[in-house]
């Protein structure tokens, strides 16, 4: 046994979990919370130190997975001296044990799949022991969490989880592991306790959530429009969104789904991550442009005012100027709605992180400056297009104004509204507004009516 990286060397009473990288972190980190709840442990208000901190890390890219260290040094300065810590996420799955030499005062090391025994874990870390858990159990971890509470107007449901995909530059597959798909009984029932927890909003999530499929109710084999489908007759359940989805599991009955659910809100988030098809091929993404462009011209012809969005990656190792200027040409082609873009990062273990050609620092720089400027010009446009739309907005929280108020429209849109008509407003209302004026980030609307509560 090892010493404890928990120098209290008494069982933490509080707990502050922070979340980094992607929304199913941030889903992870709430089943984490709830977990911890079920087992006597209580939130840490704002400002106040707490005994346990989680960190629950994100290793897709170099700065994501170096911050960890130095959050936590910076921890036992601001909490109060000596919290235990633990690292979960992608981090601990793909360092394991080897953040307990870098980071001697780590109690706990814990894996994205292996959670679910986070409280056993901290108890042993309490005890003196350095407590590490890294095991890749195709969804154990679900069943042993406990049922969902009180959540936000707009909650997060993971579906899938994993990656086969093997990207050339992506440690996904790594820390996340094979593509498993959550039972569709188990996703309704987690669904409908979101409802009751007062969620109208339903975000299916998965690193590649259309590779989703299932058996329905009936014993039919379903797709994430299936799944789509049965969520959309939950009556209080107002709107539904999926993120991520990849190019080569989108199926006819997805983009279907788009024309025909009201439920689903017109918004696709379908990274392409470089606009030349020998750099897609380089990445093994094993999708063209083409065949990317083909893909949006359904699902704009299922769904006209589909507002789309992407992933992008400038400065893959061997990416020339011209090649690059193909992702520009792409970017204008499409039009986003919004988008990330990202600077090459080599990553341990990938098969990029060894091919020849890698760009200078500065060329990366540089190229991701003009690709941000081509996708905030399209944002502008996309924004600005909207512009005398009426539509709803999900009401998530009060704006930085009295009285002013912020949601979302169906195009994933901050929109904030005013004024005499928002007097009643609370939060999770869904609002009829006319949106009114565009800026660069966010649209102004102008009350109509309140639907819903
Ligand atoms: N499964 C999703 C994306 C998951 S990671 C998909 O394939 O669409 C989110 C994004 O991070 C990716 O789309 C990619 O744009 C970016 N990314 C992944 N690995 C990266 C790396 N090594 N360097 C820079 N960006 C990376
Ligand atoms: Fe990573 Fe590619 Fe899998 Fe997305 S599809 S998670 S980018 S390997
Ligand atoms: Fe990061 Fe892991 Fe998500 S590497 S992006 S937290 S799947």
């Amino acid at each position: 046994m090892q010493d404890s990286g928990n120098p209290r060397g008494s069982a933490p009473k509080s707990f502050r979990i922070k979340s980094f990288g992607c929304q199913m972190n941030v889903y992870d980190g709430e089943r984490m919370g709830e977990l911890l709840g079920a087992h006597g442990l209580s939130p840490a208000a704002e400002g106040e130190a707490a005994d346990l901190v989680v960190l629950n890390t994100c290793h897709i890219r170099e700065r994501a997975a170096e911050k960890v260290y130095s959050d936590i040094g910076r921890l036992r300065k601001n909490e109060g001296g000596a919290p235990m810590i633990a690292v979960a996420g992608c981090v601990a799955q793909a360092e394991g044990e080897e953040i307990f030499a870098r980071a001697p005062s780590v109690g706990v090391v814990v894996g994205p799949q292996s959670y679910h025994r986070l409280p056993e874990l901290v108890a042993r870390a309490a005890a003196g022991e350095r407590a590490s858990d890294t095991d890749m159990p195709a969804d154990a971890k679900f069943a042993a969490l406990p049922e969902r509470r009180r959540v936000g107007p707009s909650a997060f449901l993971t579906v899938q989880e994993g990656c086969d995909k093997f990207c050339t530059y992506c440690v996904v597959p790594y820390t996340r592991g094979a593509e498993i798909s959550r039972p569709f009984a188990a996703l309704l029932a987690e669904a409908e306790r979101l409802v009751v927890g007062g969620a109208c909003e339903i975000t299916l999530l998965g690193q590649n959530v259309n590779a989703w499929t299932g058996e329905d109710a009936k014993g039919r084999a379903v797709g994430l429009d299936g799944l789509i489908r049965a969520l959309a007759a939950l009556p209080d359940l107002a709107r539904i969104r999926y993120t991520t989805s990849h190019p080569n599991d989108v199926t006819e009955g997805l983009i279907e789904a788009h024309g025909e659910v009201a439920k689903l809100m017109p918004f696709l988030h379908l990274p392409v991550q470089s606009g030349s098809d020998r750099v897609l091929k380089a990445m093994n993404r094993s999708h063209t442009v083409d065949s990317y462009l083909r893909l949006l011209e359904r699902f704009r012809a299922a769904r006209p005012d589909i507002a789309v969005s992407g992933d992008f990656i400038v400065g893959f190792p061997g990416e020339s100027e011209a090649e690059f200027e193909d992702t520009l040409r792409l970017v204008d082609a499409v039009g986003y709605a919004q988008a990330y873009s990202f600077k090459y990062s080599p990553r341990p273990g990938t098969p990029a992180a060894t091919m020849d050609l890698q760009v200078a620092p500065e060329v990366m720089d540089e190229r991701l400056q003009r690709l941000q400027a081509a996708l905030n010009r399209g944002q502008i446009a996309f924004n600005r297009a909207s512009v005398g739309r009426r539509c709803t907005v999900l009401v998530e929280r009060a704006g930085k104004r009295p009285g002013q108020w912020l949601g979302k429209s169906p195009w994933l849109q901050s929109v904030h509204f005013a004024g005499p008509g928002a007097a009643r407003v609370r939060i999770g209302d869904l609002v009829e507004v006319e949106l009114a004026a565009a800026g660069p980030n966010s649209l102004e609307g102008r009350v109509l009516e309140r639907v819903a509560a």
